[in-house]
C-alpha cells in the first residue's frame, strides 16, 4: 500500500491539550479522563465551548484533534477491480447479511463480504441458501464467500455466485467450526496444499470475476501452511488473499499473529488483506505499518461501529479521527431496524434486533438499561419508540453532567 508514514504527527491541538502533556493520552490517542490534567482541560474547555457553540454537539466532541500532514493511500486492485478504499468488512456468519452490509457500506467501507454460503446448498438449489445471494447495487462491489470441500461442487457454486452479480467470489479456507472441518471444508483445506490447489484451479476455471481466498495461520502456529497455501493460491490465479493469523485451534482466542501477514506479503505479489484484532482505526494503521498489507479487513469491531471503516481511512491518510456523533448512532439503530423489517419481515426482524440494537449503544450512558428495554420488542414501531426514549435519556443525562463522556469508538 502506498502509505507514506514518514509524516510525523505535529503536536498541534484544537480543543484539547498537547499530546506531550499526558503520556497515557499519547498511548490511547485520545483524552485520558483518569488523568487530572486531562480532566481539568476537558471540563474547562467544555464549559468554554458550550458557551461558544451550543450544547448538543459539544458534549460528545472528540478532543483528539491532531493535525497530521496527509499521508497518501493508494488504490487496492483485486484482479480487474480497483477499490477506492482499502477497507474491507469481514465475512461474519449470521451477521453480514444484506441490511448489515448496506449499513456498513453507507458508513464508508470499501468492500463488503457476505457471510459464508454452503457450496452444496447453492448447487442443490436450496431456497434458503440461495437467499444468501440477495444483494443490492448500493453495496457494490460485493464479495461472496462460499465454503465446501469438493472442487467440482465449489466450481459450480462459484459460477452460480458469479451469475448472481457478485463482483468477487471468495473461498473460505479459515472456518474452524467442527461441523465444517469434518466435511473437509474451511481450515481443513489448509492441511493439504494439493487439495487446496485443486479447489483453486477448479474455481478459477469457472470464473471470469476476481477470486479471493480467506485463510488462517493453519493448524500450528508456525505459519508454514499459510505460506504454502498462499503460494499455491498465487500460482492458481487467486487475485487476493485475506489472512486471519490465528490457528485452527485458537478459534478467536489469543492474539492474532500479524507476523504471518508480513511473511505472506513478502512471499506473494498479489494483494494481501490483513485481518485480526483491529478494534480501532489506529490498530489498522499499525497493521499496515507493521505488515505492509494492501488492505485491512475488520470483523467484530464493525459490529455496532460501522463507522470504523471511514475512521480507518482517515487514520491511514493521517487525517484527524473523530469520535462518532451519538446522533448518528440513534439514526442508524432506526435505519437498521427498518431495513431488517423490510428484508426479513417484522416479527423475525424484531426478534433479531432485540440483541442487535444494543450494539450501537456501546460506550453511551445507560446502555444496559437500553439493552434491557429492547429485549422484548415485537413491532418496528415499538423499537423506534424505545430508541427515541433512549435518545432522550442520553441527552438529559449529559445536560446534567459537567464532564464529557465521549463514547468509546
Ligand atoms: C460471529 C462470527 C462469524 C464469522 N463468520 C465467518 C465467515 O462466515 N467466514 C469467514 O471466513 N470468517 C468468519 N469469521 C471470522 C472473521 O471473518 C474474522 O476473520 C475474525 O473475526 C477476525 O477478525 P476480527 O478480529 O476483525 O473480528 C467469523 C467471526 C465471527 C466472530
Amino acid at each position: 500500500m502506498g502509505l507514506n508514514t514518514k509524516a510525523a504527527p505535529a503536536p498541534v491541538f484544537v480543543y484539547g491539550i498537547p499530546r506531550r502533556v499526558c503520556k497515557a493520552r499519547i498511548k490511547n490517542r485520545g483524552m485520558n479522563f483518569k488523568c487530572l490534567i486531562c480532566y481539568f482541560f476537558s471540563s474547562f474547555y467544555l464549559r468554554v465551548l458550550r458557551g461558544l457553540h451550543g450544547f448538543e454537539k459539544l458534549v460528545f466532541m472528540d478532543f483528539y484533534h491532531e493535525e497530521h500532514e496527509e499521508d497518501k493511500i493508494s488504490l487496492m486492485k483485486i484482479g480487474s477491480l480497483a477499490l477506492s478504499d482499502p477497507t474491507v468488512l469481514a465475512p461474519l456468519a449470521g451477521i453480514t447479511n444484506l441490511p448489515f452490509r448496506l449499513m456498513v457500506k453507507a458508513a464508508g467501507c470499501g468492500l463488503v463480504y457476505s457471510e459464508m454460503i454452503s457450496a452444496n446448498g447453492l448447487v442443490r438449489g436450496s431456497r434458503k441458501t440461495l437467499r444468501y445471494l440477495d444483494s443490492a447495487p448500493e453495496e457494490s462491489p460485493l464479495a461472496v464467500q462460499i465454503f465446501g470441500a469438493d472442487p467440482a461442487v465449489l466450481a459450480e457454486a462459484a459460477a452460480i455466485v458469479q451469475s448472481s452479480g457478485a463482483s468477487i467470489v471468495d473461498i473460505n479456507f479459515g472456518c474452524a467450526v467442527r461441523k465444517v472441518i469434518r466435511t473437509g471444508a474451511g481450515v481443513a483445506l489448509m492441511q493439504d496444499p494439493e487439495r487446496a490447489a485443486a479447489v483453486i484451479r477448479a474455481v478459477r476455471k469457472a470464473l471470469s470475476v476476481p477470486l479471493t481466498i480467506k485463510i488462517r495461520t493453519g493448524w500450528d502456529s508456525s505459519g508454514t501452511q499459510a505460506l504454502a497455501v498462499a503460494r499455491v493460491a498465487q500460482d492458481g490465479g487467486v487475485d487476493a488473499i485475506a489472512v486471519h493469523p490465528r490457528t485452527a485451534a485458537q478459534g478467536f482466542r489469543g492474539r492474532a499473529d500479524w507476523s504471518v501477514i508480513s511473511r505472506i506479503k513478502a512471499l506473494v505479489s498479489i494483494p494481501v488483506i490483513g485481518n485480526g484484532d483491529i478494534t480501532t482505526a489506529q490498530d489498522a494503521r499499525s497493521m499496515v505499518e507493521q505488515t505492509g498489507c494492501d488492505g485491512v479487513m475488520v470483523g467484530r469491531a464493525a459490529i455496532g461501529n460501522p463507522w470504523i471503516f471511514s475512521q480507518i481511512r482517515f487514520c491511514l491518510e493521517g487525517r484527524p479521527v473523530s469520535a462518532v456523533d451519538p446522533e448518528r448512532r440513534f439514526e442508524i439503530m432506526g435505519e437498521y431496524l427498518r431495513a431488517s423489517v423490510r428484508y426479513i419481515g417484522e416479527a423475525p426482524a424484531c426478534r433479531m434486533m432485540r440483541s442487535r440494537l444494543g450494539w450501537f449503544a456501546k460506550g453511551l450512558p445507560h446502555a444496559g438499561r437500553f439493552r434491557e428495554s429492547v429485549k422484548r420488542i415485537r413491532t418496528e414501531a415499538e423499537g423506534i419508540e424505545k430508541i427515541a426514549d433512549y435518545r432522550r435519556i442520553v441527552y438529559l443525562q449529559t445536560e446534567d453532567e459537567a464532564t464529557p463522556t465521549p463514547p468509546v469508538t
